[in-house]
């Protein structure tokens, strides 16, 4: 890679190291310097994110530095300034997708040479990546990663005075700054960040390597973020990190997720969600605080990735099935009528025939609501991506139109159940087809569409369901 003054370049070996020294909470070094404050006086910023709700929160982060310096936002990328793509890394499909939009932005620089493009996230994490724009999108002029969206005024400014490419990526977590700007781009729902990074290395993952290390925010910052949420009239948030479960466990904070669940559960939000839980450290006391409390939604994401104890073991997921099985049961009893989502991988190098089987069979017993497929995605500097893999892609392809067939016969299933029953719905907001058409969800996450009076966004209302589809449900709403 060409190194130039100033350029700091990211490397995955740096960033898969974990050091024991303590993260720091910072509450006061984010600022904006005096020349910095009218950057964006008259200039537009279009923002597109990609990827999972860390990043769209993160995507908010950004647009509240951007509003802070006075950028205003907008729809197109036509009507910008400066262009920033918020990027995802988890597989290539992710990745194609931000370079084919970057190719053919390009052409808006004709009509505005000041044009400034931009890309961050986890893709910027990446030294492949990053060698890539240099070499074949030389139109991209600032490049900044997950662990320094905090630099972003000063970046901008130079990238914007000096019209000199800025690259600046860290490989390494810095602290936890609890100082920074926020534009929320929901008016009745959250997300609420608990931590960052990953430490689980599951062995196909580059997230561990694009966040860093697994950082708890302190509770007291938590719990004062969803006062003021609920403050502001917010109904719903979600608690956010790669694995909620492992929540306060670098703190040593006792009681763990489960306590931060209890204390966000009595502040009284209507609606409290969590996302990611991986299996392996949901304890018993995390399923009774779900089951004791009725704001917290009886929806649970539980990625199950395979249904081979063989295949599991070589991603490094730390759960047989049997044992997921089992977890699965205890909140299925727990939990009254709760909704299961999943994650699952299809093709893992070497994967039989048989072996995917038993990822069918893991649909049949768990029949989820909702299943997100994938076909395994070789990312460079895991240890999957230096395994040999003897399945050819059709095989791969195949083996995922049936568990697609199957997962969606269990969403249909399950939307099956909502048949005539009355349900409560937050309303999201009107459809842009028909005013008198709302859409929004239930407790255990299922989209809704129905048609209500005198709704506005934000409202919990009792709705009769009379139509459903595979991927969502009809209603009329239900006066008292
Ligand atoms: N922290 C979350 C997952 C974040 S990534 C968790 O552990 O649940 C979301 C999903 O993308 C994963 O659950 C996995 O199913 C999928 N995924 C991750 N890496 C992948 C890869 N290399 N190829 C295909 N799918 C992948
Ligand atoms: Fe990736 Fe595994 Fe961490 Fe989820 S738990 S982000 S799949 S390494
Ligand atoms: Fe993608 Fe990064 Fe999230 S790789 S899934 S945006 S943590």
């Amino acid at each position: 890679m060409r190194k130039q003054p100033g350029w700091a370049l990211p490397n995955l070996k740096e960033a898969q190291k974990r050091t024991k020294n303590e993260v720091l909470i910072e509450k006061s070094i984010f600022q904006i310097s005096p020349e910095m404050k009218q950057l964006g006086v008259g200039r537009n910023y279009y923002l597109r994110t990609y990827g999972c709700q860390a990043n769209e929160r993160d995507g908010e982060t950004i647009a509240g530095i951007l509003e802070a310096l006075q950028f205003t936002q907008v729809d197109t990328p036509e009507q910008a300034d400066f262009i920033l793509l918020n990027t995802c890394a988890v597989r290539k499909n992710a990745e194609d997708k931000v370079l084919g939009e970057l190719g053919s932005l390009k052409r808006l620089r004709k009509n505005n040479p000041d044009l400034l493009f931009g890309m961050c996230g986890c893709m910027a994490q990446e030294e492949e990546i990053v060698n890539t724009l240099l070499e074949k999108y030389p139109h991209v002029d600032l490049i900044f990663g997950t662990h320094n969206i905090h630099r972003l005024p000063e970046l901008l400014y130079q990238a914007m005075m000096s019209r000199e490419k800025t690259i600046e990526v860290f490989s390494k977590e810095g602290e936890i700054i609890e100082n920074l700007p926020v534009k929320r781009f929901g008016s009745h729902k959250a997300w609420v960040n608990i931590m960052y990074g990953c430490d689980k290395f599951c062995t196909y993952c580059i997230v561990p390597y694009t966040r860093g290390k697994e950082r708890s925010r302190s509770m007291e910052d938590i719990l004062d973020e969803i006062r003021s949420l609920k403050q502001e009239n917010y109904k719903e948030v979600t608690l956010l990190g790669q694995n909620v479960n492992s929540y306060g466990k670098d703190l040593q904070l006792e009681g763990g997720f489960a306590r931060l669940l209890e204390e966000v559960a009595k502040i009284g939000m209507e609606r409290i969600r969590f996302t990611t839980s991986h299996p392996w450290d949901f304890t018993d006391e995390m399923v009774d605080i779900i089951a004791k409390y009725d704001n917290i939604m009886p929806f649970i994401h539980l990625p199950v990735q395979s249904g081979d104890n063989d295949i599991l073991k070589t991603m490094g997921r730390r759960y047989t099935i049997e044992e997921y099985k089992q977890l699965f049961d205890k909140i299925n009893q727990k939990v009254k009528n709760c909704a299961f989502s999943t994650d699952i991988i299809v093709g893992f190098p070497n994967e039989t025939e048989e072996q995917f089987q038993r990822t069918l069979d893991i649909v049949d017993y768990c029949q989820y609501d909702n299943a997100f497929t994938f076909i395994y995605s070789p990312r460079e500097g895991t240890p999957a991506a230096r395994m040999e893999d003897n399945v050819p892609f059709e095989v791969k392809q195949e083996r995922l139109a049936r568990l697609n067939e199957k997962a969606n016969y269990y969403a249909h299933l399950k939307n099956e159940n909502y048949r005539g029953k009355i349900v409560k719905v937050i309303v999201d907001g009107p459809s842009k087809k028909n005013k008198d058409v709302f859409s929004g969800y239930t407790e255990t996450n299922k989209l809704v569409n129905f048609t209500a009076q005198d709704v506005v966004a934000g409202d919990i209302i009792m709705v009769e369901i009379t139509d459903v589809k595979t991927w969502s449900l009809n209603g009329i709403q239900v006066k008292k």
